[in-house]
């Protein structure tokens, strides 16, 4: 027989889980701002084995709503597990790579808000050759490949100029936005220590700028500070002011922030950098090659490269707005006494001496080619046109969006790239994301406050009547729609308040994009 005491605890038990967990329905990768009570709770429940095993059941439930989403993209295709006995004939290879995009989403079409910066089919063929005629170097071994070390820096010489550099300005090419972000942070955390050997260095940041910051902080274990923004959402320079210490090695902003698209008050900030003598991070991933031409297109931004003397480094890729092909970006120096910080030697190597500027040991030369390409071929007139019509078409749509009484832009963007969220109580924006996306259109959504963010290329500038019509539409079909679906999955993913669980989830997300599957073929429940 049950006690009293024994029905009473364990009812407790199952309503305090029940809370803690309510909001375990996990989709993609969603965080939030932690509420210190709810992780203490979810801590202690942990600790009594009754709860432990609920709230498991819970988590591995979210595990398995998102293995569900995976295995409809994967379960027609014959898979390959292990390396052919005989060589796969080449019409057999290219049927198969044709086959498994079409689950992708239409970028081609403009289906898609982000992820893709595309200059165009005449384009990418050149991209391809250059890429070809270079696949197989690697800089890494600079005395082997004379011919890839004029490329680099002919790229970096280049974007620092459109940035306002001058003769000292250097950097380095690299994989990618978050290569250039990890690299300018590992680089201003070994200039600080330095100079102040045996301190604990600490970086401050607003809420919008990218997750790389973040990432690089985690992995060089750097505190961060990370301030609210003014009210026109922007780095706030009062916030970034009182949380200097004698720790801060390092501030950033963005120019433009990713959720948003507007750029933080640099110029203020700049000042606060040279009166502290701190290093300055400027990420122009997104806006390094639109916002040098927006003035010759006809729009006014403010100062934010190293025409500001309190810039230390620049963070620009090349493929985004530069059009050229994944995998590369330049991260900028104001001179190599800084840069020297981001480089990697090894004397005592067995295998000789050892030099590396990046992360990566060995690095592709076809993609660096492919990047020079980009920008000799689109030319500054090239660019400035694009501007033109990219801005065209987002003024187009903010516009349109403005009028729509239900929605309303996020702030003043000042380049391609902004949010718009929900303006009446009636507008789950989430329900508007699904039904959105029931008619091909791919759009991100954000948090805190819910929203959906636009990256306008030039794939949306002929399309861009057909998506304001399906947006004013898929208005009418969503207001006083209670969320369900993956609207509710998102809605609910925003409001969990535990830091374990998500980030529980979100391994095991990670996980399930390299390897989910199995020797049957089937993604694996782990
Ligand atoms: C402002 C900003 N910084 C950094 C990054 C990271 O770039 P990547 O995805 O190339 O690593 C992005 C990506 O969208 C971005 O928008």
């Amino acid at each position: 027989m049950f006690s009293l005491k024994y029905i009473v605890l364990s009812t407790l038990a199952t309503v305090a889980t029940a809370y803690f967990t309510r909001k375990i329905y996990i989709h993609q990768s969603c965080v939030n701002h932690y509420n210190p009570l709810s992780i203490l709770g979810y801590r202690f429940l942990m600790k009594i084995s009754y709860c432990k095993n609920k709230i498991d059941k819970r988590i591995k439930q979210a595990k398995e709503n998102l293995q569900k989403e995976f295995i409809s993209n994967t379960m027609d295709e014959m898979l390959v597990l292990s390396i052919p006995e005989k060589p796969m004939l080449k019409d057999v290879i290219i049927d198969r790579l044709h086959r498994l995009q079409k689950d992708d989403c239409k970028w081609k079409e403009g289906r898609a808000f982000g992820y893709i910066y595309h200059g165009g089919e005449e384009h990418s063929n050149l991209l391809n050759t250059a890429y070809e005629m270079y696949a197989h170097t690697n800089p890494l071994h600079a005395s082997a490949f004379l011919s890839v070390r004029i490329l680099e820096s002919e790229v970096i010489r280049m974007t620092a100029r459109m940035l306002n550099g001058d003769d000292s300005t250097c950097g380095t090419m690299t994989s990618g936005g978050s290569e250039s972000i990890i690299l300018a942070v590992k680089a201003a955390r070994d200039y600080f220590l330095s100079k102040r050997p045996n301190s604990k260095p600490e970086m401050i940041c607003c809420n919008t700028v990218h997750a790389a910051f973040i990432k690089a902080a985690k992995y060089f274990d750097i505190k961060v500070i990370i301030t609210k923004l003014d009210k026109d959402y922007r780095a706030n320079p009062d916030l970034y002011s009182r949380n200097i210490t004698s720790n801060t090695m390092m501030m950033v902003v963005s120019a433009p922030c990713y959720p948003y698209g507007i750029i933080d008050r640099i110029e203020e900030i700049s000042q606060l950098a040279c009166k502290n003598k701190i290093w300055l991070h400027v990420d122009s991933c997104l806006g390094g090659f639109v916002l040098p031409w927006m003035e010759e297109a006809g729009y006014s931004i403010p100062k934010f490269d190293f025409s500001l003397p309190g810039v230390t480094t620049i963070s620009c890729d090349t493929h985004k707005y530069g059009y050229s092909s994944k995998g590369s970006s330049v991260i900028l120096y104001r001179n190599p006494d800084y840069r020297k910080y981001q480089y990697f030697c090894w004397s005592k190597w067995t295998g000789g001496l050892f030099a590396s500027p990046s992360i990566t040991g060995s690095r592709p030369g076809g993609i660096i080619s492919a990047a020079w390409t980009s920008l000799v071929s689109i030319g500054r007139s090239g660019y400035i046109n694009y501007v033109r019509e990219l801005m065209g078409s987002t003024v187009k749509l903010q516009k349109a969006i403005n009028e729509i009484d239900e929605i309303i832009v996020i702030g003043q963007p000042n380049m391609c790239v902004f949010a718009f969220k929900s303006n009446n109580n009636k507008l789950d924006i989430f329900v508007l994301a699904d039904n959105l996306e029931n008619k091909g259109w791919f759009i991100e959504r954000q948090q805190n406050p819910n929203s959906l963010h636009l990256t306008i290329t030039l794939r949306h500038t002929k399309i861009i009547d057909e998506f304001i019509c399906d947006l004013m539409s898929s208005i009418r079909e969503s207001i006083g729609i209670r969320p369900s679906g993956k609207a509710a999955i998102y809605g609910s993913a925003v409001a969990i308040t535990n830091p374990e669980v998500i980030d529980d989830i979100l391994i095991h997300y990670t996980g399930l994009v390299n390897d989910g599957i199995d020797n049957c073929g089937i993604l694996a429940i782990t």
